[in-house]
């Protein structure tokens, strides 16, 4: 099979995923691209907009409307109609909506291709839940980055805290992770799941930099194998 230069990193949320992905891209010197960030921002205007989601031709419809900017300028993740939406997406009540809207066939067929072009042969890393799967099956290197649902459910509750969130229950962000991950897994398109050639990596007991330099050492040894220049 030919390999495409982009790093495919899975899993499920609070893995620690995003962490490793972004010091990954630092430590190589290589764009970083987060399509949560994506799904987040889409469900965040269908939302304001009440787009109904049970009809694909609405769906469709406010998709053709709409123009995503990823890292269009310095300090800004994601736009949508050149609104900066970085901060708004990661409020709480978005990544329900999100995990929603990333079941819908419309929404996952136009990020596929924003996805492919925003990469379009460029040496990065592209986090998500499908990138080793679906958007990338030749992608170079793949991680699928997992966590036990007690260690995610605990790094959700201090980061929200740390946002300075008061009204937070760990119990019922157990309950929060654990039906997340049976909607990501259980959906018909493009579940969360393992790609048979990536390389599982357990976060739950492992400093994350200890993590990040096994993984900086594993994807330099493959780019040298097979050509890729970091
Ligand atoms: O990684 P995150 O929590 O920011 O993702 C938000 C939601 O988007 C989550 O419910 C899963 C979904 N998602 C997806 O279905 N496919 C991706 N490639 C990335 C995210």
């Amino acid at each position: 099979m030919s390999h495409c230069s982009v790093i495919a990193i899975d899993g499920p949320s609070g893995s620690g995923k995003s962490t490793v992905a972004k010091s990954l891209a630092k430590e190589l010197g290589i764009l970083y691209i987060d399509t949560g960030a994506m799904f987040r921002a889409l469900a965040y205007v269908a939302n304001e907009r009440s787009i109904p989601l049970d009809s694909d031709s609405e769906v469709e419809s406010f998709l053709k409307s709409i123009k995503v900017d990823y890292q269009s300028e310095e300090g800004s993740l994601i736009k949508v109609d050149g609104i900066d939406l970085s901060e708004r997406i990661r409020e709480h009540h978005v990544s329900k909506l999100a995990s929603i809207i990333s079941q819908i066939a419309p929404v996952r067929t136009f990020l596929l291709d924003f996805q492919r072009e925003l990469a379009n042969s460029k040496v990065c890393v592209m986090e998500g839940r499908d990138i080793g799967t679906v958007v990338f099956p030749e992608a170079f290197c793949k991680f699928f980055v997992t966590a036990s649902i007690e260690v995610r459910a605990k790094r959700r509750y201090d980061q929200l805290l740390d946002k300075g969130q008061e009204d937070v229950d760990l119990d019922q962000l157990k309950k929060d992770v654990k039906k997340r991950d049976d909607k990501d897994m259980g959906r018909d398109v493009a579940p969360l799941k393992k790609a048979d050639d990536a390389e599982l990596v357990d976060t739950s007991e492992m400093p994350l930099d200890t993590v990040i330099s096994h993984l900086k050492g594993m994807v330099s040894n493959r780019a040298s194998e097979i050509g890729i220049n970091l």
